[in-house]
């Protein structure tokens, strides 16, 4: 595959002040926000949610790319322009989730491990051809007693490594996505710890796998206190650990890391990335974005409702917080911003 155009995508993917909007949900991820808030769960109501979202005016300042499921790849706005078109003539690259999903790791009934490597090499030529030029994987990791198990660490960064080479091959940028769970009573100091060991054995991986660093982008877990931990990191403390964790395992040479949000309140999210390019700004060796899912989705979904009437509403919620995130990913943000 061409090297050029792999290594163009990437550096598009981070351009200055721009993230992704990752709009991948399963069918049962999709399903269960949707039933959440007495959505109806049909085929066309998720076309037309993520119509809404694509078609929201302006967000192509502040989205690089858009990752789509497999379901909304092959789908069209109402007047009958598929998504992945909509988006490129918007100049948003399409991206599409390559993973079938964590399943129960034999051998440890604890943890996950990520499935979907069978059949990946045609899959990617396929979505290819319908305009893809970048994919996500996301590898699950859960914190808890005695847990993770090298065994789960090394399956998942295995199958991601795997992945990103088939990827490459094809002329996709591969998203490489190792979570760690903010699930949990542990504290920051073992967030820390836990993502040290998962980001180097990841980056082990991908050299054993032969992987073009600079072909790539990963899309990291923040260091952040579990959910349950009654001691929560402060704003700034999150910022620090999560980029000395970065600066001490991710090669300078990876094009950016774009974060996931992983269930943080929204402003949350954007506080902790405006931080880290606040407090090291000109001091990284790659670009720091998003790579949101629900801190981006949440308020629009929650305005839109499955109505047409409140089409426009959601759109600006969105834009809203797409807004907030590109001034965050240039370290720019205030939560004046929010009024
Ligand atoms: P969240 O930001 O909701 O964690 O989703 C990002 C994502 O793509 C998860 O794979």
């Amino acid at each position: 595959m061409d090297a050029n155009e792999l290594k163009a995508t990437a550096q598009a993917m981070i351009a200055q002040g721009k993230g992704i909007l990752a709009a991948d949900e399963s069918f049962s991820t999709a399903n269960k926000r949707f039933q959440q808030l007495g959505i109806p769960t049909t085929e066309e109501m998720r076309r037309a949610y993520r119509e809404m979202l694509f078609t929201a005016p302006g967000i192509n300042q502040f989205f690089s790319g858009v990752i789509l499921f497999d379901e909304t790849i092959r789908q069209s706005t109402k007047s009958g322009i598929p998504f992945p078109q909509l988006l490129t003539d918007a100049g948003i690259l399409p991206g599409i989730k390559l993973d079938e999903g964590a399943k129960p790791l034999a051998k440890s009934p604890h943890e996950l491990v990520t499935e979907g490597l069978d059949g990946l090499r045609d899959r990617i030529t396929e979505y290819y051809k319908m305009g893809a030029r970048f994919a996500k994987w996301r590898a699950v990791i859960t914190i808890g007693q005695q847990i993770p198990s090298s065994r789960c660490i090394e399956a998942n960064a295995h199958a991601l490594a795997r992945y990103a080479a088939l990827c490459q091959d094809g002329g996709l940028v591969p998203i490489v996505e190792p979570e760690v769970l903010m699930d949990g009573d542990h504290t920051l100091e073992r967030s820390f710890e836990v993502h040290q060991e998962v980001l180097n054995v990841v980056f082990e991986q991908l050299y054993r796998a032969g992987i073009d660093l600079d072909q790539m982008i990963l899309k990291p877990s923040m260091v952040i206190s579990g959910v349950d931990c009654p001691e929560q990191g402060s704003i700034e403390a999150v910022a620090k650990a999560t980029v000395k964790c970065l600066l001490d395992a991710v090669p300078a040479s990876v094009p950016g890391c774009a974060f996931l949000s992983g269930g943080q309140a929204d402003e949350t999210a954007t506080a902790h990335l405006n931080a880290m390019n606040q407090i090291f700004a000109g001091e990284l060796p790659w670009a720091l974005t998003f790579s949101y899912g629900r801190a981006l989705q949440q308020a629009a979904m929650q305005t839109w409702m499955g109505e047409d009437a409140n089409v426009a509403a959601a759109q600006k919620a969105l834009y809203h917080r797409a807004q907030c995130n590109s001034a965050a990913a240039l370290g720019q943000y205030d939560s004046g911003m929010e009024k």
